[in-house]
């Protein structure tokens, strides 16, 4: 979508139709509601009167102009209570917006700038968000449609009165649309059938998008693997007849400062391996829904991908473990002993749970970056999901200045993160009597112990896990959360806070 920022009076703008806003409760809109209204001899009044415009949150009224003014349509889109207003509700009615442009087959829509000003919400805040809202909110999956999608909205118009504001908004525009096109890239990812994202597949999506940020993407395949001690990742991966890869994409923008390291479980298709999962049944997701089982890879790379295209300083480099876990006569059994990348030992109990396998070496490789913090993400237990739904994902961490900037970066983005502990007496559950250490730390407790054994290999640095298990896909059920701007199956959650994490980071801490 094309999006552009113009100085003009919206109510002398041309277009498809313009979008303006009302709070409930409001009987006389001023500011640029009014100027419609006003232009249109008060007729938005008059349906404010008669109940037909309420400014209920999300509330929206079309209704053509018949030459009053030169739009050809008014959307007028409800904000809702004043004081219940926030930016996650500028992009929630800015995607309502979009969507029912599209509805309507329209191709072109201009809008006002909603809330700035409003609370103590910053201009350059609400466009951002904005932009958001309407590019989340019109994302669909299309890959594999063989006729293309008939109603598509071209291009949107932001128009603001004062000249002053154009340079504010435009640079908002571009840190939205830089953020959106990210999360919509992992989206693409993390949506794809696994037979379109075998670790060689997804390689060469992931080397194409490093290519035009122009940024640094090391490949690292089975034999090299093997030759650097992934004994974990290289476990896992014995059942597929897909090789495995472990990509390192890095940003380099913060001069000599240690990096920030960003690992990302990248399993591009679950079948739980040995212990094969249940192609349906009561209470759990069908089997297909673990092609999503490489959200963390995706949004981890996203990450980085969007700190580039924003130029931000930090050094952050994300990591990959790529794999399929499948079930053969070569896949790892339950008992089995791996040595991973560091070189504790680990005895797979458990085929299934084996996110934790591959973060292993991930975590373990992170430490010779001398990382300033590392930060994991992962679709890891259905233990995570169970405990918050969908509705946002486990925080575990070590560091109370890092699970700060975590709060922080979670308020602005609205992806909301719950912390669980990291008590060592859940040790207690993964000690093995062959190895090091054991796989599964049975079903009490799950998300922690899963937490737990990773800690293991984290170094003497500041770590954060999230499992994102439950948020990272969207359904139209009530475990999940209905936002206009997250569409059914892939969210990419975990990008738009792990972006807002890294551009805090100088300022805060
Ligand atoms: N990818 C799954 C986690 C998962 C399960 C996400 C269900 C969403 C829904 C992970 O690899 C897994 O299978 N975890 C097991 C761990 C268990 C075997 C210790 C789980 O959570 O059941
Ligand atoms: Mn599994
Ligand atoms: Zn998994």
């Amino acid at each position: 979508m094309r999006i552009s920022v113009e100085v003009g009076d919206i109510a002398r703008w041309e277009d498809e139709v313009i979008v303006v806003n009302l709070f409930e409760g409001v009987a006389h809109p001023g500011g640029a509601t009014g100027a419609v209204d006003a232009a249109m001899g008060r007729q938005i009044t008059a349906m404010i009167e008669t109940g037909d415009v309420s400014g209920g949150f999300k509330d929206v009224t079309v209704f053509p102009t018949f030459d009053h003014i030169p739009a050809n349509r008014v959307m007028v889109v409800g904000l809702g209570r004043r004081e219940d207003f926030s930016l996650d509700r500028v992009r929630e009615v800015s995607a309502c917006a979009a969507i029912r442009v599209r509805e309507r087959g329209l191709k072109t829509f201009s809008t006002i700038v909603h809330g700035a000003g409003v609370g103590r919400l910053e201009l350059e805040d609400t466009a951002e968000a904005l932009v958001e809202g309407v590019l989340l909110g019109v994302y669909r999956y299309v890959e594999h449609k063989t006729e293309p999608a008939a109603n598509r909205v071209d291009a949107m118009t932001i128009v603001t009165l004062e000249k002053a504001r154009a340079s504010t908004i435009r640079d908002a525009v571009q840190r939205g649309s830089v953020v959106s096109t990210s999360v919509n890239f992992a989206r693409d990812l993390i949506n794809a059938p696994s037979n379109a994202k075998t670790p060689v597949l997804f390689t060469e999506k992931v080397r194409t998008a490093a290519r035009e940020a122009g940024l640094k993407l090391t490949v690292y395949d089975e034999k090299q693997l093997e030759r650097m001690g992934f004994g974990a990742l290289l476990g896992v991966a014995r059942g597929s007849e897909e090789p495995p890869r472990f990509l390192v994409l890095e940003h380099a923008g913060g001069g000599k400062a240690k990096p920030i390291v960003l690992a990302g479980k990248g399993i591009t298709f679950d079948s739980g391996g040995i212990a094969l999962k249940p192609l349906e049944a009561p209470g759990t997701d069908p089997m297909w829904i673990m092609r999503y089982d490489m959200s963390g890879a995706a949004v981890a790379l996203s990450a980085v991908l969007a700190a580039a295209r924003l130029k931000l300083p930090v050094n952050v480099v994300a990591l990959a473990p790529l794999t399929e876990n499948m079930p053969s006569g070569r896949a790892q059994k339950p008992g089995d002993i791996v040595r991973t990348f560091g070189g504790q030992t680990v005895e797979v109990l458990n085929p299934d749970a084996e996110g934790r396998l591959v973060l292993a070496d991930a975590l373990g490789y992170a430490k010779t970056l001398k990382p300033s913090a590392v930060v994991d993400v992962a679709t890891l237990t259905g233990a995570a999901k169970v405990a918050l739904g969908r509705m946002g994902c486990a925080l575990f961490c070590n560091d109370g200045t890092l699970r700060d900037r975590i709060a922080r970066a979670s308020e602005a983005t609205a992806e909301r993160v719950w912390e669980l502990p990291l008590w060592d007496d859940y040790n207690e559950q993964i000690r093995s009597d062959f190895a090091d250490v054991k796989n599964t730390g049975g079903r009490s407790a799950g998300a922690i112990t899963a937490a737990k054994f990773l800690q293991r290999f984290v170094g003497d640095h500041p770590w954060a896990h999230l499992d994102i298990a439950g948020p990272a896909w969207i359904e139209a059920a009530p475990d999940s959360p209905k936002r206009e701007y997250l569409p059914k199956g892939a969210s990419a959650f975990g990008v738009r806070l792990l972006v807002r994490l890294m551009r805090d980071w100088k300022r805060s801490g």
